[in-house]
């Protein structure tokens, strides 16, 4: 059978933890697929940095569009990030190109989701993004196949492990906000721009395609509404504690009489719950179904393994021929659905 053939856009964390799968565990990932998967050509900023990884064997390419439209790449793998610029420009050319596309980047997909998937689905083509939700857990798989029976009631959970570190620090500590983001800063969490972290907006960016995957709604950012960690204090953090409760980062998507909510503020969630004892980087989805039940999902919603490891369930699915659509249903059908935006009355 013929490899499939991955070219990476992007050597950061993540594409340097899919390098290293992809090389290191060679044998087992052919006897899953039955087939081999390689990589042909890679992308980055830079050439020379050293990533601790070899680079050998693969072509190398400046432009990632170049990266996307090369022969010899089955699936463009998009690890750059940002919501516009290089990283959409680079994914709708290998969507042009007639490529599968997998993706990381939570902020792309937001805002640009929809018109993404439809390209996608006009050429036949996968566009697939489990790493952009909660990184190793995989959380979008659990909704699209494994609860595809269910009608979802709630979505809810803690999607951003910078915030949550500097919440549960904060507790366990009594160190400052401030201190705890220049920790953060210092160990390398932050995203970019820091402000997509504290604010919200990096979960609720999560929380938007949670949203229109669990409940069939376009996927509609601006509808979630936010409210960051910038502002919590040590005194908020102990009067909650003395009620026996935690402050989360905790975003929840429901379906309402009003319509689809969807909010992400930091929440009181009490002291002994699953989530008020999620520690550190740590990101927890639970799930509503009404034939399931509730269903919770924990791991590391961050860093080279885990993010690598969303990526790769997304690479081997494809390698196996299995080509479900990336949003749980059509996008086609998705562009006719109403927008589920909760109206205020
Ligand atoms: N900055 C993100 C977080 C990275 O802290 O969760 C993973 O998306």
């Amino acid at each position: 059978s013929t490899p499939l053939r991955l070219g990476i856009a992007g050597l950061g964390t993540v594409g340097v933890g899919v390098v290293k799968i992809v090389r290191q565990k060679a044998a087992l990932l052919s006897a899953r697929a039955g087939r081999d998967v390689v990589i042909t050509a890679v992308s980055a900023r830079s050439r020379d940095k050293d990533r601790g990884v070899s680079l050998k064997g693969y072509a190398w390419e400046d432009d990632p569009v170049a990266l996307a439209k090369r022969d010899d790449v089955d699936i463009f793998v998009e690890l750059m990030g940002g919501s516009d610029g290089p990283a959409k420009a680079a994914t709708e050319a290998a969507l042009a190109a007639g490529k599968d596309v997998v993706t990381a980047n939570k902020a792309m997909l937001a805002h640009h989701g929809q018109a993404l998937a439809e390209q996608a689905e006009d050429k036949d083509r996968v566009l697939r993004f489990e790493a952009a939700v909660a990184g190793g857990i995989p959380v979008i798989k659990a909704l699209t196949e494994g609860l595809a029976g269910n009608e979802i009631t709630r979505v809810m959970g803690v999607m951003n492990g910078t915030c949550n570190y500097i919440l549960t620090r904060m507790q366990a500590t009594g160190q400052g906000y401030d201190v705890l983001f220049d920790e953060c800063a210092r160990l390398g969490y932050l995203e970019a721009d820091p402000n997509l972290d504290v604010g919200g907006i990096d979960a609720g960016h999560k929380l938007a395609l949670l949203s229109s995957i669990a409940f069939g709604t376009q996927v509609d950012f601006d509808a979630v509404e936010l409210e960051g960690i910038q502002s919590i204090t040590l005194e908020d953090i102990r009067q909650a504690a003395d009620m026996g409760y935690r402050i989360k980062l905790l975003g929840v998507a429901q379906m309402t009489g009003r319509g689809l909510e969807q909010r992400m503020s930091p929440c009181l969630v009490p002291d002994a719950s699953p989530l008020g004892q999620l520690e550190g980087g740590t990101n927890m989805v639970v799930i509503d179904g009404d034939a399931v039940g509730q269903v919770v999902l924990r791991g590391a919603g961050a860093g080279e393994g885990p993010t690598a490891s969303a990526v790769m369930g997304d690479v081997m699915d494809i390698a196996r021929g299995f080509r479900v659509s990336t949003f749980g249903m059509p996008a086609t059908a998705l562009k006719q659905a109403r927008p589920a935006r909760a109206v205020t009355p």
